[in-house]
């Protein structure tokens, strides 16, 4: 049983022990100390504000609501009176938090940004389970608080599903506990859910279907991923066009805690690249072994390919609810989780703190770079988003039913900042700063950014937008990377550069809705701006 594979992971493990930590890159801060909830869900917001979201029946957390604000809900097990907050807004550049009010359960619940930027947040648990909810952000200084809809609900109770937006502007809600169909936002088909046999045929008896990976491809039809297999799906005619190759290496979905993400889009718009990484053995969420070991395996397919085929490739170490964040270079960054057990309360041990960078464009077996370890563990109910400043932002970790402090991983308060090498002051003098750029921008329509650099630019300045996913259960819900077709950085006098770009051609490659703006020179992106694209 000592593969060789283990044997290299031993040695690896061997030599990041021997060698200084600080010599890996990547560098971390504590950005908030106690944020008084723990973010099972997170999602950034066009006001470079940050939604954290719990659940509410779960019983006191450290926040409490404003003052004479409660929650009155005589089916609460824990409080029918519920004085505490469960959701909160931070500003992460000054640390401010405030409480925001949820009123139903949203525990396993999904959500997505609509088209004008408000976050449409759908189901959970008991009386959230077909609850619709709207938060639209404002201003840091501003008020601005979850509402719940009261005309309209989902069609079939779900949790446990995942939402995408969709080149229309709507949103595809697909699957959920005990839920083998779609329906979208707002309703189609008279306010039905379709029924969609690909997530039976998923299941195993461990579930293993749940939070299924959906990317939306730039042909417009949908990539799902459930278990260890993948559809194309055209949603709009309901019929599966395609039935990928199995994935080697066990299920990879909730409960066995792989991740996913959709490699960046290029100018060449027929082409979508998807990867799948790590997962737990098949029987450790079943058999409840929380050190049975999580596999490191990644799977990669060019999903808009007449004949795809899985790539596979091993990472540096098993893991299991790693976050997968799309990174302004167009790298992913897998953070968070641990090396054993499966996705559940009290399910997993051995956390792993290593971050990887994942590089996209080099070579099978090079692609995979251990960074700097964090101190936290970040277990289930933790998260990962990508900041407009290029930091990501990690918060939550809670495997626990209540919040609980005594206990191996405690319920995670604090709110760190990691920050990829990209960053380093060393990099400063190449970090290019947007001084133009159009507040819209329209669908295959040219416009210009302005950037100032300090050193003298040799190349091509990148514009890549960047979507603001809903960040939950280790998959980023809508999370997307378009690289824009460029001009190359045209001087423009004294350190400016003038760069002429090309907007996504349709909503199949950008949805419309509001995207980080990074211009990346030589891999070291802006600090992004917003902009909205319609
Ligand atoms: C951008 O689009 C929004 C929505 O259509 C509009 O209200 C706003 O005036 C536009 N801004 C500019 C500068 O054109």
């Amino acid at each position: 049983m000592f593969s060789s594979n283990l044997l290299l992971h031993f040695l690896f493990q061997l030599f990041i022990i021997i060698h200084s930590r600080a010599d890996l890159p990547g560098t971390w801060e504590l950005l908030v100390a106690n944020a008084g909830i723990a973010s099972m869900h997170t999602a950034v917001t066009r006001f470079n504000t940050v939604v954290l979201l719990d659940r509410t029946h779960i019983g006191p957390t450290r926040k409490r609501l404003p003052k004479s604000h409660c929650r009155v809900d005589p089916n609460d097990p824990v409080h029918k009176q519920d004085c505490y907050a469960h959701s909160a807004l931070l500003e992460p550049s000054t640390g401010k938090l405030r409480p925001l009010m949820i009123l139903t359960d949203t525990w396993c619940s999904s959500g997505q940004f609509l088209a004008d930027g408000t976050l449409l947040q759908t189901g959970g648990d008991g009386d959230g389970f077909k609850k619709v909810r709207k938060f639209t952000p404002c201003e840091a200084a501003s008020f601005c608080d979850w509402e719940e809809l009261e005309e309209t609900e989902l069609a079939r109770g779900r949790w446990y599903s995942t939402n995408q937006i969709l080149p229309d502007g709507s949103v595809i809600i697909v699957g959920g506990r005990a839920e083998t169909s779609v329906e979208f936002f707002p309703s189609r088909h008279g306010n039905g859910a379709v029924k969609f046999p690909f997530l039976a045929e998923a299941k195993d008896t461990q579930m293993d279907n749940l939070y299924p990976y959906v990317h939306l491809l730039p042909n417009g039809h949908l990539f799902v991923f459930a278990n260890n297999r993948a559809v194309l799906y055209d949603y709009t005619n309901d019929v599966v066009l395609k039935q990928y190759p199995e994935l080697p290496g066990g299920p990879r979905n909730y409960p066995s805690a792989g991740s996913s993400a959709m490699l960046a889009l290029t100018n060449d718009h027929s082409s979508a690249t998807i990867v799948v990484c790590g997962g737990a053995q098949y029987g450790a969420f079943i058999e409840r072994t929380t050190d049975s070991p999580a596999h490191g395996s990644c799977g990669r397919i060019e999903a808009t390919r007449p004949d795809p085929v899985w790539e596979m490739e091993d990472m540096p170490f098993g893991r299991i609810m790693g976050d997968m964040v799309m990174l302004p270079t167009g790298e992913v960054l897998i953070i968070n989780g641990a090396e054993a057990g499966s996705q559940g309360f009290e399910m997993a041990s051995q956390p792993c703190l290593y971050p990887l960078l994942y590089r996209p464009d080099s070579p099978v077996g090079l692609r995979f770079m251990t960074l700097n370890p964090g101190s936290v563990p970040r277990m289930y109910h933790s998260t990962a988003n990508l900041l407009p400043d290029g930091r990501v932002l990690i918060a939550g970790s809670n495997p626990h039913y209540f919040y609980k402090f005594n206990s191996e991983f405690p319920t995670e308060l604090r709110i760190e900042a990691f920050s990829p090498e990209y960053l380093l002051p060393e990099k400063a003098n190449l970090r290019p700063v947007i001084v133009e750029l159009p507040e819209n921008v329209s669908y295959g329509g040219g416009f210009d950014v302005v950037v100032t650099v300090e050193l003298p630019v040799v190349g091509v300045v990148e514009i890549n937008l960047a979507s603001a996913p809903f960040a939950t259960h280790s998959f980023s819900q809508g999370q997307r990377l378009v690289k824009l077709g460029v001009s190359s950085a045209i001087p423009a006098g004294s350190g400016f550069y003038r760069i002429a770009c090309t907007a996504p051609p349709d909503g199949r490659v950008a949805p419309p809705g509001y995207y980080m703006v990074f211009a990346v020179n030589t891999g070291v992106p802006s600090v992004a701006k917003w902009v909205r694209l319609l």
